[in-house]
């Protein structure tokens, strides 16, 4: 993709919210998962040149975060994580003003105004104070004027919060409706891992200002598995083979020493009784957590 930052770090006074973040990010939707207080929100901040980092750099789009932020807020689109609503204002008059800060000429600004928030489901709104929205609104109206200048990239901050769970579920169709048909990419943060799965293929780990994981949506599933550490002696080529003929995945370590992944359905005594088959001598057995099963609970852990 089109998001890459190198070694990022970035205080506010004495609290360190990035501490040497480095991720370079593929293309479709990605997910920005982390605890309340990981760092996500000013990772987004600095990625718009909102926030200038301490150290570090980054490129969206190509361009420098620290020396093109006007460019990168043209081609990007920006969900905040609070409202940020101007009083007195109606829905399509905020929208269109919003396109034109982003450097859209003012007839066309108010002509998407109107695509979008008919996009968005608020067509018979547009024209109410948006003191009047319910949540629910008001977070459609912010998803609304993320993509109302036409933008490559959206960075979308937190966008289920404040949210019932129907209306969580509709606000993600949107954003998946969004990454698939629009041919705009996504950056998406939560500290909900549900939400990110209902969208992403991607995801990054963020915990205390560091990149924690990051990964296909698919492996992070894989931490269902147990994790085992065994030193074994003996030839072991045909027991890895069965192992993984039966699923497990094994990394092989220097020293005889294999990490086995051991699928949810399997059990443990199978690991023995394939070894005796085999002649294998199991001289060391931990089961150990995965770093990622770890960080999955801490994450799942907070709401
Ligand atoms: N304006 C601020 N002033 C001081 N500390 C802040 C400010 N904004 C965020 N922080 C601190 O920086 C850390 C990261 O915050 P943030 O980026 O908002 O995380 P997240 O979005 O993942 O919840 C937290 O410890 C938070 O308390
Ligand atoms: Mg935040």
């Amino acid at each position: 993709m089109n998001v890459e930052i190198k070694n990022l770090i970035f205080s506010y006074g004495k609290v360190k919210a990035l501490d040497g973040v480095s991720i370079a990010l593929p293309d479709g939707a990605i997910g920005l998962l982390g605890p309340n207080g990981a760092g996500k929100s000013t990772l987004i901040r600095i990625l718009l040149g909102f926030l200038r980092p301490d150290r570090g750099e980054g490129r969206v789009l190509g361009y420098n975060i620290r020396s093109e932020q006007n460019t990168i807020r043209r081609y990007v689109g920006y969900m905040p994580e609070d409202d940020c609503f101007i009083p007195g204002m109606d829905g399509v008059t905020y929208t269109s003003y919003l396109g034109q800060l982003s450097g859209m000429p003012r007839q066309e600004a108010m002509k998407r105004a109107h695509e979008v928030l008919y996009y968005v489901g608020l067509e018979e709104s547009r024209y109410r104070m948006l003191e009047t929205y319910s949540s629910g609104m008001r977070q459609r109206l912010k998803l609304a004027q993320s993509i109302v200048h036409d933008p490559k990239l959206i960075f979308l901050d937190e966008p289920t919060s404040g949210l019932d769970p129907q209306g969580r579920i509709e606000i993600l169709e949107l954003i998946k409706d969004i990454s698939s048909k629009k041919d705009i990419q996504i950056l998406i943060s939560s500290h909900i891992l549900s939400d990110i799965e209902a969208v992403c293929s991607f995801v990054v780990i963020l915990d205390k200002g560091r990149l924690a994981a990051q990964g296909e949506m698919d492996k992070l599933k894989e931490i269902d598995y147990s994790m085992f550490e065994m030193k074994l002696k003996g030839s072991t080529d045909s027991f890895i083979d069965r192992l993984r003929s039966l699923k497990y995945k094994i990394e092989e370590m220097e020293d005889r020493l294999l990490k086995v992944y051991m699928p949810p359905d399997r059990n443990v005594q199978e690991i023995f009784q394939l070894a005796f088959e085999e002649k294998i001598q199991i001289r060391h057995f931990v089961k150990s957590q995965t770093k990622l099963e770890d960080l999955f609970a801490k994450v799942v852990g907070v709401d």
